[in-house]
Order: structure tokens, then sequence, then C-alpha cells
């Protein structure tokens, strides 16, 4: 099986190369032949070292085909003149109707290398950029492999490489950017670097025993509830939700409970009388996550009742219908209400007391500046945040704690509109916390986080860490200087505590690095297979020691 998969990969390499007959087009260069392939993977198994010179390559200069180029969303790829071009003839991607359309490459057979990548691009865009789509299981994964700044009058190059997991699967490199710009492309190649291993399938993942692991919720009773964000699918791994269930007391609904897996256009559209102010919501997609929760004694922090992402448009138009026109505030008034208390009032009847916080807003703040301007914001105004609060106090249950959530959140200027933004509803009486989501890296000074962190609870705010993840850097001992950075981070939100700060939970945004958002940066404390990292380790030893020292 495993043999004849070898075989129809390469034939079909071969074949695309033969059809083109000119050097360089297509997943050309596959200069290695079946044969060997296949008797290496006999000898190896599932793997086969071939050499650098036999190995596959993508190597397109798109000077008579695509070079196996396939549009990728709405975009369109075709071979054109371009006087520009090295050799009069480029890739043109146009009818991009997202940042993500663009022209994917076929790159199952790279599973298990190092690719290096590398292109020559012009746009109207400013910058072009190549990246890496594939599947660990059901998480898709998204990184960036390359860039190059673009003009319109002349090509400029990219170049990068990128580790692919041995476990990755539908595996795409692409060509993006993030206007809808056309994009022309001279010339593309990926190729592996040093030795070519080849994987003909997925690596299948074997979990380690996990059941002598210290337990951070144990560890951290004393001081903060230490939470995990799940995903439905996870619930079906019984090695996952062990883990899960000894080491956390918190959890968060990574996706389900957001407005895109609740509310329910195909009812709402069936009785447009009926929930013109009130669009229908469902709640099947909660259930699996909650019932673990119960089962597991956590806790669960609510994400999120108000968004501009994973919220679908369609809520924001009048009569639901995204070719007319948005939805006046009155009635976008009444429909925050009512999902509002639709779905906490749902939590309550369902789960009782399970629910002990929401995260009613999040993410309210622009990047560049001032309040996001969201359709929340298109239809509603500038307060639709502080009656967001108004309603969720109206309806949750007494004692549900309140959040605003964002990112980047310890940053100067991005806490100052924080800032501006919660303080009319700090006045009012209905916020509880502030959640500070902590997508962050090692270069990110503890010192100054803590003192944002500070400064929110200064405002009489309990905060929490919402979302912790610490992208590691391509470096060699990026494994230790990451533990070192958790490390870093617990201690000084210990001392913290430990000095009087409201800090009441901390929660890491997944269980191991191929459930992670950022997969491909390797952000959380367990290996895909759930072996401890340093990154464990670190948030241990910070509890370890702040007990040994108070103590001594
Ligand atoms: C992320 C999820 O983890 C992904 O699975 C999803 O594709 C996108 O959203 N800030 C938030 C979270 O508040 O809800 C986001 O979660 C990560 C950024």
């Amino acid at each position: 099986m495993r043999k004849k998969t070898a075989s129809i990969l390469l034939l079909c390499a071969l074949f695309l190369a033969g059809c083109n007959n000119t050097k360089k087009d297509n997943i050309s260069e596959i200069t290695s032949d079946a044969a060997s392939v296949d008797a290496a993977a006999e000898n190896g198994g599932n793997e086969a070292a071939v050499s650098a010179s036999d190995a596959p390559e993508i190597n397109a200069d798109f000077s008579s085909s695509d070079g196996g180029a396939v549009g990728r969303g709405d975009a369109v790829v075709s071979v054109c003149d371009d006087e520009l071009a090295s050799d009069g003839k480029a890739l043109l991607i146009s009818g991009r109707t997202a940042s993500w359309n663009g022209a994917n490459f076929d790159a199952e057979v790279f599973r298990g290398n190092t690719i290096e990548v590398s292109g020559s691009f012009r746009s109207t865009a400013s910058a072009v950029k190549v990246s890496i789509q594939y599947n660990v299981g059901s998480n898709v994964c998204y990184a960036g492999v390359c860039g190059a700044l673009t003009s319109e009058s002349k090509y400029s190059s990219g170049k990068g490489s990128f580790v692919i997991p041995d476990n990755a699967e539908q595996i795409l490199v692409y060509i993006e950017c993030d206007t809808l710009d056309d994009i022309y492309c001279d010339s593309f190649s990926v190729k592996a670097s040093g030795e070519y291993k080849y994987l003909p399938e997925p690596q299948q993942l074997v979990f380690v025993d996990t059941s002598d692991y210290p337990s951070l919720k144990e560890l951290y009773k004393d001081d903060f509830r230490i939470g995990i964000a799940t995903t439905s699918d996870m619930m079906d791994v019984e090695d996952y939700c062990e883990l899960a269930k000894s080491q956390f007391n918190s959890m968060t609904l990574g996706n389900s409970f957001k407005p895109e897996g609740l509310l329910d256009r195909d009812a709402t559209l069936s009785d447009l009388n009926k929930y013109m102010e009130c669009p229908a919501v469902r709640f099947d997609g909660v259930k699996k996550e909650l019932d673990f929760a119960v089962e597991c004694g956590m806790t669960v922090r609510g994400h999120t009742l108000v968004w501009h992402s994973q919220t679908p448009s369609w809520i924001f138009y009048k009569d639901y219908d995204t070719s007319g026109e948005l939805a006046d505030r009155e009635l976008m008034l009444k429909r925050l209400e009512n999902y509002i208390k639709a779905v906490v009032t749902w939590a309550d009847e369902n789960y009782p007391g399970l629910v002990s916080c929401w995260d009613v807003v999040n993410e309210a703040a622009d990047d560049a500046g001032g309040i996001r301007k969201s359709l929340w914001y298109q239809t509603i105004g500038e307060d639709y945040v502080q009656r967001a609060f108004e309603y969720a106090r109206k309806y949750a249950p007494e004692g549900t704690k309140l959040f605003y959530n964002d990112y980047n959140s310890y940053q100067f200027k991005k806490q100052k509109d924080i800032i501006d933004i919660i303080t009319p509803i700090i006045a009012d009486g209905n916020i509880d916390g502030m959640g500070m989501q902590s997508h962050i890296n090692t270069d990110i000074s503890v010192p100054l986080f803590i003192t944002a962190l500070e400064k929110y609870a200064d405002l009489g705010l309990e905060v929490h860490i919402t979302e912790l993840d610490v992208s590691a850097k391509n470096i060699d001992s990026w494994r230790e200087n990451q533990g070192k950075y958790y490390q870093k981070f617990m201690t000084e939100l210990l001392k913290s505590k430990r000095n009087g700060t409201n800090i009441a939970s901390v929660t890491v945004w997944g269980l191991n690095d191929c459930l992670s958002w950022k997969a491909a940066e390797l952000p959380l404390l367990f290996d895909d297979d759930l072996s401890r990292k340093p990154a464990f380790d670190g948030v241990v030893q910070a509890i370890e020691d702040m007990n040994v020292a108070e103590s001594s």
C-alpha cells in the first residue's frame, strides 16, 4: 500500500513534469526515480530518506504553464505576457475577493521536511506573502513562510523556510496578500533543505503517559484558577480529556460559544416576523464541552457574547439580507439585547452555576487607535459596548462576573484606548473584570506586562489572563527559551498576586501545540504527543520556587 502511494505520487509528479516538456515549469524537477523511493520506503517503513539531489521540487518560471498553481478561494490563476518578467511570462493571480485568496501549490510530498521557499512578485499591493496551510487531525494550521515588499513596476523576491510536521496533511503552500490587488509572480520554488525524507502518509500520534505529571490546578489552587481552551473535537480523544481533567479547573470553549456557533440563520429566515428583533439561536454545539466541564468539576469562562469576528454578517442587516441595507440602531439594540438574553439565560437554565463569567465584549479597541469601526459600531454607534454590558448585567444570574477581553492589552497605547472604552461601564457598575488575552512571544517584557495588568486591577477590576500562548522563536534552543519565559511570566504573576493584585485566573489557549490556533508557532505547554515541554516545567517551577521562597 505504501509502496503504491509512493509510486503514484512520484508518477503523478513525473507525469506533470513530462507534460510540460519545458525545463522548469510545474512540480517539475522531480528527478528522483520512483524505483529508488519505493526501495527506500520498503526499507524504512513509512519514512524514506532520499538524497537532496533526488528530492522533489516545485520550480516554476511560468514560461508556458501555471506550474501546478491552483486558484485559492475566488482567485483565478493564468499565465500571462508580462514584459517586466524575466522571460516575458508570469503567473497572474486575479479575481481575489478576500485577502486569503491567491495561488495554492500542493506541497504534500514535503511532509516532515524543512522546506525552502522563494518567489519573485510584483503587485499594486505593498507586500505579497507566501504562507502554508495544513491539517493536524481536525485542526487547520496556518503560518507565514516568507514575504516581499512589492511595487507595480518591478519584481522583488522573498525567501524563507518552514518545518512541516510529520503528522501534517492536506499541505498547501500559497501566495496571498492583505489587500484584494492582483499579484504577478515571475518565479516560485519550494524544495526540501538538507536530506529529503519521504513520508507518504501523516505519522500517527502515539500519546505518552501523562498520569505522573504534577497537576497545575493543584499547585496553583491558592493563587489562581488554571484554565484551558477546548474544542468540541478534542472531547473525542480520551488522552486529551484525561490530561485536561488532571491539569485544569477552568475551561473556555475556544469556538463553540461564539455568535458564529450559536446563531441559526435558517431558523431565523424561516419566520422573519418572529425573529426580526430576536435572531434564532441553537446550542447543540456547546453541550459536549459543557458536559465535560461538569464532569470534571471545572468552571466555564463564557467566551464571547459581542465580537466583530466569528459573528455572521447577516445579523447586521435589515431583514437579515446582506445585499440590502444595514439595520438601524433601534433594531440592532433589540437584537443585541435579545441575543445576550437568550445566551446567558440558556446557560443559567441548562447548566446552573457553571458559567462563572462572560467575556461580554471582545476586542472593541482598534489597532489604529480608538474604538474599532465594526458592524456593531456602524449600526449602533459608540455606546454599543456600554449597552452590551448593561444587557448582560440585566440578564446574567447574580454573581456572574462580566469581563471586557482584548489582545495586546498590555501595550501602553492599546491600554489607554481600552480604559477609555470601559470607563463609563465601570461608572455604571456593569463590569467586573478585565481579560488580558496574552497571545505573546518571548520578546514581550514581563515587567511591562505586569505594570499594565496592575493598572487594570487599580480600576477595581478582577484580572484574568484569558488566552495565554507564547510563540517561540525559530532558534536552536527555543524550547528552553520558551520554558524560561513561561516560568518568568508565572513567577511575576504570582508575585503580583501575593502582593495583593486581584488576579484570579490564568487560561492557556489550547492543550498541545497541534491544537493551537498558532500551531506553527508551537506556543503551548505540551507537545503533540502530550509530552511535557520545558514550557510546562517552567509553569510548575514558578509556583514551586515561590512556595519555597515564602516558606523560608
Ligand atoms: C481563535 C480560535 O482559537 C480559532 O480556532 C479560531 O479559528 C479563531 O479564533 N482572540 C480570541 C479568540 O478572543 O476567540 C480567538 O480564538 C483567538 C484570538
